[in-house]
């Protein structure tokens, strides 16, 4: 019998790596696959959470989560935004690309013996915009995918995109992080830190879970 410590709570959760036209056959997307934030929505839904998995991942969910597919960074942006007004927390897993391709073509690009350049622009960021427009008492959580020096950089995205938490993760090493079942990391805070030390993405979630929790009834005593 799982505690249902997130009764009241409706969840928005992001998952999956965000594609991004080039023509109508081709996209630019990256490695994610989703699982981490099914795997969120998942473990909510279990916590008595309603929830409301926002993914390019078109894998299977528990009935009971609503699922809403999308494709560009764009989109994805739309139905965030659009469910903020209704949700008490927002958890941004999801992979969004950093540059869209400026005109996509209306049709499929034949190949030459040229070569061909693409001219990308930056993609709006969804997590930076959700929390300056979020309703009081809402918590805004975003993960950082990092490369290097981990915890600085995503201290610096806590920062910058004024969000309750971090989960900085690093995406260097083939056994966990972007496509793996496995992750590991560490949860940031403006007062504080938490090691997420390797482990399946499902008991990853639950640990996260544990710190919105933690979060809610910080927030209602104050
Ligand atoms: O899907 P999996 O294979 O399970 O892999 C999970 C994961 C590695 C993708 C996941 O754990 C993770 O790290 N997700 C965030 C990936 C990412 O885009 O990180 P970032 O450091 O580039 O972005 C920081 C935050 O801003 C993220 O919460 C991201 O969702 C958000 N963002 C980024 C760019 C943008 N234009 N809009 C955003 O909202």
């Amino acid at each position: 019998n799982p505690i249902r410590d997130l009764a009241g709570e409706h969840l928005l959760i992001t998952a999956g790596g965000t594609r991004e036209a080039i023509d109508p056959v081709r996209f630019l997307g990256n490695r994610s696959s989703g699982k981490m934030g099914i795997a969120l929505a998942e473990a909510a839904l279990k916590r008595g959470a309603k929830v409301t998995l926002i993914t390019t991942a078109s894998r299977a969910v528990s009935l009971g989560c609503e699922r809403v597919l999308v494709e560009s960074a764009e989109e994805m942006r739309t139905a965030v935004l659009d469910r903020l007004p209704g949700a008490t927390a927002l958890i941004m897993a999801a992979a969004v690309a950093d540059y869209r391709v400026t005109n996509p073509a209306a049709q499929k690009i034949k190949k030459s013996g040229e070569k061909l350049t693409l001219e990308l622009e930056r993609t709006p960021d969804i997590l930076a915009e959700a929390a300056r427009l979020r309703p009081s008492g809402t918590l805004i959580l975003g993960f950082a995918a990092e490369t290097e020096r981990v915890v600085e950089e995503g201290r610096r995205k806590l920062r910058e995109k004024g969000v309750d938490a971090i989960v900085a993760n690093d995406v260097s090493r083939p056994d966990t992080g972007i496509g793996s079942d496995h992750n590991a990391g560490v949860m940031l805070f403006a007062d504080r830190e938490v090691r997420l030390e390797l482990s399946s993405k499902w008991t990853m979630a639950e640990r996260i879970l544990d710190e919105v929790h933690r979060l809610r009834v910080l927030r209602d005593r104050s």
